[in-house]
């Protein structure tokens, strides 16, 4: 595994970010509402390379996630998948990667990162941004006691070594690029959420991995957020919290990907479902790790808002 990369890089500008003056203490930064609109008119066309699940002839899914998206004239990608696969799906779909501007990794797990080796040759341009933890070894327990590594593999964190003077350390909030941002590390602030499974950073697990690299993408809509989680092991209530902290308190318009609640308790669904609701968030697609019960009871609670998160889906969102 390789950890040696320079210190933190980081497109954060200050100019960039404005505080409320009514809320001066606050020690969050705040994207700009001149920066959340960017250039309106423009479309965010959001589009799954990699999932889960597929309904479409001549695509392919395999367990991990990775997201298109077009912005105006400019692309990015989020997550990469396990493998190589989403360059597949990427082909028959008829999406340029060559352009992409930016590879943003929602975490360190190798279902989101496995494919960065492949997306860095299509687009080498491409700057990365992650958070540094995503860099760490990562494992999960399993029932029968075994333990798995999955953290990034050799050749993502190889990828990311080589290309040292492209990546873009995100522990604070990101532009990424025109006003679609990545949050960086998010506050843990409720109790009802953890990071939904036995997470470790060691093969004995006897260290809990808080995985702080954990991040999420949002951009804004004249409808409100769109958030777009990885596996959402900060929570997705702490999530969506963050977000509209920074944005002093944008609706949230969509939700888009996994949310890792398959092994949520009744309390914790509870909470989440009513923080949903709270939010009176339009439209769900939910997918990769939130679990087949949880995606029918969110698809139950909220009729005719949820749709498939699933290879080939897209979304058209106007700015
Ligand atoms: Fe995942
Ligand atoms: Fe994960």
């Amino acid at each position: 595994m390789v950890h040696n990369l320079d210190p933190v890089v980081n497109s954060f500008r200050p100019k960039k970010w404005i505080t409320t003056p009514s809320l001066g203490q606050s020690c969050v930064p705040r994207v700009a509402s001149s920066k959340l609109g960017a250039d309106m008119g423009e479309t965010v066309v959001i589009t799954i390379l990699v999932e889960n699940t597929v309904h479409a002839r001549g695509l392919l899914a395999e367990h991990g996630l990775s997201f298109h998206l077009q912005v105006g004239q400019r692309s990015l990608l989020f997550d990469t998948g396990q493998s190589d696969l989403f360059l597949h799906n990427a082909l028959k779909l008829r999406l340029s990667l060559a352009g992409a501007e930016a590879i943003v990794l929602s975490h360190g797990h190798n279902d989101h990162t496995g494919g960065l080796k492949a997306a860095h040759q299509a687009a080498p341009q491409a700057r990365l941004f992650l958070h540094r933890a995503a860099l760490a070894q990562k494992f999960v327990g399993d029932p029968d006691g075994t333990t798995r590594s999955i953290g990034m593999d050799e050749a993502s964190a190889e990828t990311i070594q080589k290309a040292a003077k492209a990546v873009v350390r995100t522990r604070k909030p990101t532009e990424v690029l025109d006003g679609i941002f990545v949050t960086g590390e998010i506050p843990r602030q409720n109790t009802f959420e953890d990071t939904g499974g036995p997470f470790f950073l060691d093969a004995a697990c006897a260290q809990p991995d808080p995985l702080l690299d954990d991040q999420a993408l949002f951009f804004d809509t004249p409808d409100g957020l769109v958030v777009l989680l990885g596996c959402g092991h900060a929570g997705v209530v702490n999530t969506l919290d963050y977000v509209q902290r920074l944005t002093d308190g944008r609706p949230i318009h969509s939700i888009l990907g996994g949310l890792h609640l398959r092994a949520a308790s009744p309390e914790r669904m509870e909470k989440t479902v009513a923080a949903f609701r709270r939010w009176d968030i339009q439209q769900f697609a939910p997918g990769h790790c939130t679990g087949l019960l949880t995606l029918a009871e969110l698809w139950t609670a909220f009729p005719g808002r949820c749709s498939p998160c699933a290879v080939g889906t897209s979304w058209v969102f106007p700015r």
